[in-house]
């Protein structure tokens, strides 16, 4: 069947998508639009057009599968002319997701209805690029360029009621009647003495916006998007649509869309987009595999991670129970909840009844024997192997048949807690990241015996609380964590070389991550697992720390704070390296930015290829997702893997063996065939 079909209804064409599952803008789909719109010009009988979607949602953009390819036509910009220059008034009918070329086209329409529940935007600017089919000229003019502005620059759809606030929805309509609805909002304005057409609008477009509206809104709405390149590009395309007549408008859109999408930042956003929903894919698991439900969940420990865990269900709509082995760290815990809820309440992310009733599902206990209806438990407790045993072996006595038990361990042997209970099959790990509330990664840790319907039913929970979840191996540190050990030992091996901390810290913040291994370590702490009685001056840190030098919290550490949290270097810590680098005998060295940061990454993405290797990632991609939901890897680079990809293996191979390191074999395998570790 025709992923586009027609109807007539009285003198209204309806012209119906059905591509699912998102109605993604296809060359068929364009093709099939392009027709029906012949069809509507052509027959006289034909008063208007309707333009709908079947499935669950309205076109959700651009078939992002075939960027890259060979155009074939007919071309969305060409499909959405042919739509707006229509002399029979057209109504695009909108349910689920408008979103770039989708919303384009619904702009191409000369009307727009919607029902509540829909949302609309232009997210292109997620993907690395601009919207290229009109939209940056278009939604301008249709809703002025103080409320498209943002929806362009930042890429996040607004819900319907908020569309038709700005004059981008015409009317809202009842959820069961969408369809019906556009056949009489058609057949309302067949006869009328003319329809609006977008383009050539300009009552919305206010031409006293100069730069000093686009610089304040720079300034203030894109310090967090620094390294994108699209985010800029959006903004003078959006500037074109006061500055130029709408023809020129759409040239310099396009000029720049081309730029974009060829771009390596287009392309890694691209990878990402699918590497995230590749990681919901679990292998070797079989199509009717059952989800579990989970009603009730347990937590143990209201500590910095139970806490943050908790507030995920509890946002949820899943009551929780929470456990603790005191009344002070119990309380200290649910007031750290609440004070977190009450933070987003601030920032409008919750309401106040909202936050009441997030906290109304929380019940806080000293019992475990209250956790014994729970579907799920997880334990947050501190990170020692025998306190962990001890708890999962009491737990697997009281918690019923069927539950499924999960640890958040960082590092720990998830196989070795399975063997103390009698429910293997039901034991894995639930990884998240800190602040637990706020970080999207979760890695759910597959351990040799866990079910494979344990496992689905923990990807469809990541999925219920809003987390991009992974599926990792059992390894000392899974995937993240496990990555970032060969990064801290190159970062040691530089110290004692004479490289300065933050020369080092440097070329990571440089090329995108949010810190640099030296500011990590200020950050969580110097004397983490440092012993003051035992301290004898050996190490840098030991010193470090016998200086007071603990870190943030005691206002210096390998840098010296001011009140804001501001570093500076320390002449102090480069006056302590030398004298450990003089007493080591090595040679001073020194090494541009660049290669002090292949030195920090080469042997990360060695790491991967060796979790690969073992099997402990399902595919390159995942490792890519970790690092860019868990650790802040700029997402416009692709993820490490993708990195190394752009960079070329051989590259990294060479570099690898220049410094030292022993070569995955996989990795080396992949350089030598030219072939990457993304294929
Ligand atoms: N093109 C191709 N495939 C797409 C797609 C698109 N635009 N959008 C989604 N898909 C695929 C996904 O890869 C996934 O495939 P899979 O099942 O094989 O993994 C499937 O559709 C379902 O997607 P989700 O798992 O993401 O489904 P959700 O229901 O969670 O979310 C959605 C639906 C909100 C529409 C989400 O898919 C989404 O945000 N899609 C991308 C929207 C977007 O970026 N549009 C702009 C595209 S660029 C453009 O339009 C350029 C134009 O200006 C010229
Ligand atoms: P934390 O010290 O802040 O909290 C642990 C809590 O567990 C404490 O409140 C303690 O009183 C409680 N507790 C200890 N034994 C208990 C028991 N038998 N029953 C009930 N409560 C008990 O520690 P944090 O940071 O929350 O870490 C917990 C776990 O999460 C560890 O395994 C850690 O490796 C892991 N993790 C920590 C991350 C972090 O950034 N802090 C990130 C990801 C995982």
């Amino acid at each position: 069947m025709s992923v586009i079909t027609t109807r007539q209804d009285g003198d209204v064409l309806v012209v119906t998508s059905n591509n699912p599952p998102v109605n993604a803008l296809g060359q068929a789909v364009r093709a099939g639009l392009a027709d029906a719109m012949a069809q509507a010009a052509s027959d006289d009988s034909i008063k208007a057009v309707v333009i709908t979607c079947e499935g669950r949602t309205f076109f959700a953009g651009a078939d992002i599968t075939e960027f890259g390819k060979p155009p074939v036509g007919p071309s969305l910009p060409d499909v959405i002319d042919t739509i707006e220059a229509s002399k029979k008034p057209v109504i695009a009918a909108i349910h689920g997701t408008a979103l770039g070329g989708g919303l384009e086209v619904a702009l191409g329409c000369h009307y727009r209805i919607a029902i509540a529940s829909a949302k609309l935007g232009l997210p292109e600017v997620k993907l690395g690029i601009l919207p290229g089919a009109g939209g940056t000229q278009r939604l301008p003019r249709v809703v002025g360029v103080e409320a498209a502005l943002p929806m362009i620059v930042k890429g996040d759809p607004i819900p319907a009621a908020a569309a038709e606030r700005i004059g981008l929805v015409d009317k809202l309509v009842a959820d069961d009647q969408l369809v019906e609805s556009g056949v009489a909002f058609a057949k309302s304005v067949i006869g009328a003495a003319s329809h609006p057409v977008s383009s050539a609008r300009t009552d919305k477009i206010d031409s006293s916006l100069g730069d000093d509206f686009f610089d304040n809104f720079r300034k203030i709405e894109m310090r967090r998007l620094k390294g994108f390149e699209a985010p800029e590009a959006c903004v003078q395309a959006v500037r074109a649509a006061i500055d130029l007549p709408f023809e020129e408008g759409v040239k310099k859109e396009r000029e720049l869309f081309g730029k974009l999408v060829s771009g390596t930042q287009s392309q890694a956003l691209r990878h990402v987009f699918f590497a995230e929903r590749a990681a919901s894919k679990i292998d070797g698991i079989a199509a009717d595999t059952p989800v579990l439900p989970i009603n009730q969940v347990g937590i143990l420990g209201a500590g910095t991670m139970g806490g943050g865990i908790a507030m995920n269900f509890l946002s949820a709509g899943i009551p929780v129970t929470i456990l603790e082995r005191e009344q002070d760290a119990l309380d200290r815990g649910v007031s750290i909840i609440r004070k977190n809820y009450e933070r987003s309440a601030a920032r409008g992310k919750f309401t106040a009844e909202q936050v009441e009733q997030c906290m109304a599902r929380l019940t806080p206990t000293l019992d475990m024997n209250d956790l014994a209806d729970s579907d799920l438990v997880i334990e947050a407790i501190f990170e020692n192997m025998d306190v962990k045993k001890d708890v999962f072996a009491k737990l697997d006595a009281i918690v019923k048949p069927g539950a499924i038990l999960a640890s958040n361990t960082s590092y720990l042997n998830v196989d070795e807690m399975a063997a103390v209970t009698k429910r293997a099959d039901h034991v894995l790990g639930l990884h998240f990241f800190s602040p637990a509330n706020v970080m999207r990664l979760l890695e759910i840790v597959r351990a040799a015996k866990t079910a494979p319907a344990v496992l689905k039913t923990a990807m469809a929970l990541s999925k219920k609380i809003g987390k991009v979840a992974v599926v990792a191996g059992v390894c000392h540190g899974f995937i993240g964590n496990r990555m970032l050990s060969p990064r801290q030992q190159a970062a040691n091996a530089m110290l004692m070389q004479g490289i300065k901390p933050w020369d080092i810290d440097d070329a990571l913040t440089d090329f995108g991550m949010p810190m640099g291994p030296f500011q990590m370590s200020d950050l969580a702490g110097l004397d983490l697992g440092w012993n003051k009685e035992k301290s004898n001056s050996e190490t840098i840190r030991d010193v470090l720390c016998e200086r007071d030098r603990r870190g943030q919290k005691t206002g210096k550490g390998f840098y010296d704070y001011d009140e804001n949290r501001r570093r500076t270097p320390s002449a102090e810590v480069e006056e302590i390296i030398a004298g450990f680098v003089a007493k080591s005998g090595e040679t001073p060295q020194s090494y541009s930015a660049e290669e002090i940061r292949d030195r920090l990454l080469f042997p990360m993405v060695n790491e991967g290829a060796k979790i690969l290797e073992e099997g402990m990632a399902q595919r390159a991609s995942d490792i890519d997702t970790v690092w860019i939901n868990g650790y802040g890897w700029p997402a416009y680079t692709g993820g490490p893997m993708f990195w190394a990809d752009t960079i070329g293996l051989d590259v990294v191979v060479e570099g690898l063996k220049a410094y030292g390191h022993q070569v995955s074999p996989l990795l080396a395998d992949k350089a030598a065939k030219g072939e990457k570790l993304n294929s």
